[in-house]
């Protein structure tokens, strides 16, 4: 069963977990094809993510997941169809084209830069986004932009993380330095977040923060694009999933109807994993 929630009061915050989203799509995959030589890895993917709504994407291992959101973020290109953000193609820009226009990737492995401070990480994307790109200049110190340290400060407390902000990066748990990672995807106003299993290799405890850390950023209208294999996760956070299977979407719907699909059990049983 999804978590039944109370639907947030806010202006801009998502329906709560299990209820397909209706607003406008921030993002409409059209027609999308990636082939790695023999492999069909992407097969003519079709979809669209309703702004504001955190969208899982679930199938079993090989099914493209990864390479789907790669080709979101221009880490690969696809070979034929379309990518429209905020209804502009965003297909085949540079990455950093891509993280301009509002779009930020959560990795496997968190990014952050580890002998720097909590409140240095953050101050840098906050710099980021008010200069348009990322322009690093070591003569100017970091603090001599109150602004964005101030930013910085305030975006650590609310991700939890203010009583460590003079703490070097490196020196967090995994839990927490996933925490810095979002709170540096929120300093540099991410529209649209993508999250490949964000929670892999957590203890649940780490797990369950992550999942209210994530509702939280939802409340600031921030759209999540969440590959995710644990369905605690996907049943906690998610209003809309789509299966993929050998690169295509095979399902979609609610977390409790694509539970229900019968070619969704099939796919899981006949990938043996
Ligand atoms: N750069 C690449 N070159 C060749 N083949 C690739 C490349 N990247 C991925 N593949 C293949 O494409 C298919 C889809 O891979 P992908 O990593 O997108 O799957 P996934 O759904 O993310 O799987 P998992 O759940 O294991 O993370 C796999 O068969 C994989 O071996
Ligand atoms: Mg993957």
């Amino acid at each position: 069963m999804a978590d039944v929630q109370t639907p947030q009061p806010e202006t801009g915050a998502p329906p709560p977990a299990g209820t397909l989203p209706t607003g406008e799509a921030i993002l409409q995959v059209k027609g999308l094809n990636k082939r790695f030589g023999g492999l069909q890895a992407i097969n003519n993917i079709n979809l669209d993510v309703a702004k504001g709504s955190i969208h899982a994407i679930i199938g079993p291992n090989g099914a493209g997941k990864s390479t789907f959101l790669n080709c979101l973020i221009g880490l690969i290109e696809p070979d034929t169809g379309e990518i429209l953000f905020e209804g502009k193609s965003i297909k085949g820009l540079k990455q950093h084209r891509i993280i301009q226009r509002g779009i930020a990737r959560v990795f496997q492995t968190p990014q952050i830069f580890p002998g720097m401070s909590l409140t240095e990480n953050v101050t840098i994307a906050a710099l980021s986004k008010r200069d348009g790109e990322f322009r690093f200049n070591p003569v100017t110190p970091l603090n001599a932009s109150n602004s964005a340290t101030e930013e910085a400060q305030s975006v650590l407390a609310q991700v939890g993380l203010a009583d460590q902000r003079d703490v070097e990066a490196e020196h967090l748990s995994r839990g927490d330095k996933r925490r810095l990672e979002l709170a540096i995807c929120i300093a540099a106003h991410a529209k649209l977040l993508l999250l490949d299993e964000p929670t892999a290799g957590m203890s649940r405890h780490d797990t369950n923060r992550t999942i209210d850390l994530l509702r939280l950023i939802s409340e600031k209208g921030m759209t999540k694009i969440v590959i995710e294999h644990d369905m605690h996760v996907v049943f906690s956070l998610a209003q809309r999933v789509s299966v993929l299977a050998q690169g295509a979407v095979i399902a979609d719907g609610t977390p409790e109807e694509v539970r229900g699909n019968p070619k969704v059990k099939e796919a899981y049983l006949g990938g043996a994993h």
